[in-house]
């Protein structure tokens, strides 16, 4: 019979290359979703007649509670978040509802209603925020910067909590930023991509950027969720950084995507106080060591590529827009 995944966050850049995943794999579907006043499942639409949609909000335990009675599922995913850093510093509170509480919902429903159900818990490299060593790796010492990482932090150890306290399945992926042609328009990758295509076509003449030193280790998405899936194929569950092992700054970043339109950075990319963050994670990188030889994880696309891969899709819907203007 055919394995019952939930996903919850289906409709975001990780849940749609996970949902693609967990069908090729033979798994039956059902993606978590909430009520909005437009639907917005354009990362889905490809997908949407083979995985079945339930509605709820981490907000909601009842939600939460019925889609674990209804669908039964072997494995739970729950991508869900208020995933963008500077919103957390707007919007602290429901951050911490969302981020905090909203994977202790799903750990009670699991423990309540069907304990044997696996769970992934989307954690994040926000949460070494002012690192403790460098790279960063399973035992290096937590010190968030921002609501998100706070709240994060709080759900990474009730995921381990409820795994040493009632023996539940549960797995924590300490995820370092991955990006992708679906990622939002708001993070840094995409921002860049996107204004790299606009700026091409004549739609816009400059850039407006904040921090130009931050480091990151960027992959693409499509390889953070084969890691996702691996971590719940284990017999035993547990929490793994997944990351490339390479750092590179959000100038460098700048600096490929416009070369790969002949374009040279300098002379559109403008810094504007405006994107800077009440407090900065200046650096991250991550050291995959575990999930390499645990897990038998590796990464399929460079960083270049991965940057070449979204300058070349934004640049493609701009041409599309323009033809069928
Ligand atoms: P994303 O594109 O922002 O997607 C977030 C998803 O969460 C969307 O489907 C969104 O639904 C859903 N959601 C938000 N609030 C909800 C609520 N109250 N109830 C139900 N669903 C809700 O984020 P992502 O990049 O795919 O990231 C997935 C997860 O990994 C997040 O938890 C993020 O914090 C974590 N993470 C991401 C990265 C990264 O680099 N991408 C790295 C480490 C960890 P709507 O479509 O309705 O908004
Ligand atoms: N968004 C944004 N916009 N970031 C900018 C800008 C800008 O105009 N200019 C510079 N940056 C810098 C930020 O200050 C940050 O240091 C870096 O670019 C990356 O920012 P984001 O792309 O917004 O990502 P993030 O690192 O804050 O968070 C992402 O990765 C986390 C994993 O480390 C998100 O996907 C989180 O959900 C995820 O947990």
């Amino acid at each position: 019979m055919a394995k019952r995944a939930l996903v919850t966050g289906v409709s975001g850049q990780d849940g749609s290359y996970l949902a693609e995943l967990l069908l090729d794999e033979g798994y039956e579907v059902y993606g978590f979703v909430r009520r909005l006043s437009l639907e917005n499942y354009d990362r889905i639409e490809h997908i949407l007649d083979k995985i079945t949609l339930v509605e709820g909000d981490l907000l909601d335990e009842y939600s939460i509670m019925d889609a674990v009675s209804s669908v039964n599922p072997d494995e739970i995913y729950n991508l869900a978040a208020q995933s963008f850093v500077p919103t957390s510093f707007a919007q602290p509170m429901l951050t911490a509802h969302y981020d905090g509480l909203g994977p202790l919902r799903w750990l009670e429903a699991i423990r309540r209603l069907k304990p044997d159900t696996r769970f992934y818990q989307a954690s994040t490299s926000e949460m070494f925020g002012k690192v403790r060593e460098v790279p960063q790796r399973e035992t290096t010492p937590f010190y968030p910067r921002s609501p998100y990482g706070v709240a994060k932090v709080y759900a990474y150890f009730i995921t381990v909590n409820y795994r040493e306290s009632y023996g539940l399945h549960a797995s924590n992926g300490i995820l370092f930023n991955h990006e992708s042609p679906r990622r939002g328009l708001m993070f840094v990758s995409r921002k860049i991509t996107d204004g790299v295509a606009r700026i091409k076509h004549g739609l816009d003449t400059e850039l407006r950027l904040g921090n130009l030193e931050a480091k990151r280790d960027w992959g693409f998405a499509g390889d953070s969720a084969k890691a996702m899936w691996l971590m719940l194929q284990q017999d035993e569950p547990d929490d793994y950084v997944i990351a490339m092992g390479h750092e590179h700054s959000v100038r460098e970043f700048c600096e490929i995507a416009f070369s790969r339109v002949g374009l040279d950075y300098n002379d559109y990319v403008v810094v504007d106080p405006a994107f800077y963050r009440p407090a900065e994670v200046e650096r991250l990188l991550g050291d995959p060591t575990k999930a390499r030889e645990k897990l038998g994880w590796e990464d399929k696309v460079s960083f270049e590529d991965m940057v070449a891969m979204m300058v070349d899709a934004d640049m493609e819907r701009y041409r599309k827009a323009a033809r069928n203007a």
